[in-house]
């Protein structure tokens, strides 16, 4: 059983320049024997989450974590599950599809198709929504949705469409708050514990594995939405990875970011304008 997050600690307060160093040679060991790039994470949260992963497998340090990592497969999946932080939720801050279907929507009126990139996904919600929204607007039927995320189990959950019916009554209330326009009922069918979201709202949908940290740009795109996804990296990570956005965005072309992210202070931030500052929400002009 993995401790609370809060709990996850070193055993003992140890020599902090040491444990920098393991937690390194970890990262490394790991990018090397399984490709997964975590070595520009944000450390703070990378360090509980191993601390976690340490304590989970009986491993009292880091180096003894590395050591299980490389001899043991699964324990790097278990590894994976934790450092890729797959919260989410429907119409997760209901403001933004309000200034998503205000600002973004009209834009995308003026063109006969749309490439949305959905990055870092997770396990679907996210897509959902937008699917939703521009379905009661107009566009869904002109619109191909590229829904990627690092971890290949969330993108299964996100193809199934089926996510627990007791959250049903909060996305309900999300949606609502988001400028729903329908019941939101209509969108799934539930049985016993379980929602099961209509096929129609993935028919123009492509859910597939891309790693933002590694993998090159694949298209075209009018929209990038990447939400809650580059707070879990440093700053030359996020960095690069908004020079791969902004090499994947038509000109003209929308970024939408987290509410605790921002374009501001990147080495791009001159060539985007702002559409909705609150809600993070940009144009590429340059
Ligand atoms: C907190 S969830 C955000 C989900 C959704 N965008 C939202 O705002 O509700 C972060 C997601 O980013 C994914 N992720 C983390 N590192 C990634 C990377 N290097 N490339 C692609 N996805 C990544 C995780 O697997 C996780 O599903």
């Amino acid at each position: 059983m993995a401790l609370p997050l809060e709990q996850a600690a070193p055993p003992t307060p140890g020599d902090p320049e040491l444990e920098q160093l393991e937690i390194e040679l970890l990262l490394e060991a790991v990018y090397r024997r399984y490709g997964f790039d975590f070595r520009e994470y944000a450390q703070a949260s990378l360090k509980r989450r191993l601390w976690r992963r340490a304590s989970a497998e009986g491993a009292s340090s880091i180096s003894e974590l590395q050591a299980k990592l490389l001899h043991d497969p699964p324990s790097m999946e278990r590894l994976l599950l934790d450092l890729s932080i797959n919260v989410t939720s429907m119409f997760r801050d209901p403001t933004f599809y309000v200034a998503f279907r205000a600002k973004v929507v009209p834009l995308l009126h003026t063109y006969p198709f749309t490439r949305i990139w959905c990055a870092g996904c997770s396990t679907g919600e996210e897509v959902y929504s937008l699917a939703i929204v521009l379905q009661e607007e107009g566009l869904y039927d002109r619109t191909r949705i590229y829904a990627t995320d690092i971890n290949e189990s969330v993108l299964a959950t996100a193809k199934a469409g089926i996510f627990p019916l007791d959250k049903m009554q909060q996305y309900t209330q999300n949606y609502i708050r988001g400028g729903g326009k329908h019941d939101f009922s209509q969108y799934y069918l539930a049985a016993y514990e379980a929602a099961q979201f209509s096929k129609t709202l993935t028919e123009n949908v492509v859910f597939a594995q891309h790693n933002l940290a590694m993998d090159r740009a694949f298209n075209q795109f009018n929209v990038i939405v990447c939400r809650n996804v580059m707070i879990y990296f440093d700053k030359p990570l996020q960095d690069r990875v908004h020079a791969l956005f902004y090499e994947s965005l038509e000109r003209f072309g929308v970024l939408a970011l987290g509410h605790k992210e921002t374009l501001t202070f990147t080495p791009l931030a001159d060539r985007y304008e702002e559409l909705d500052p609150a809600e993070r929400i940009y144009r590429k002009t340059a």
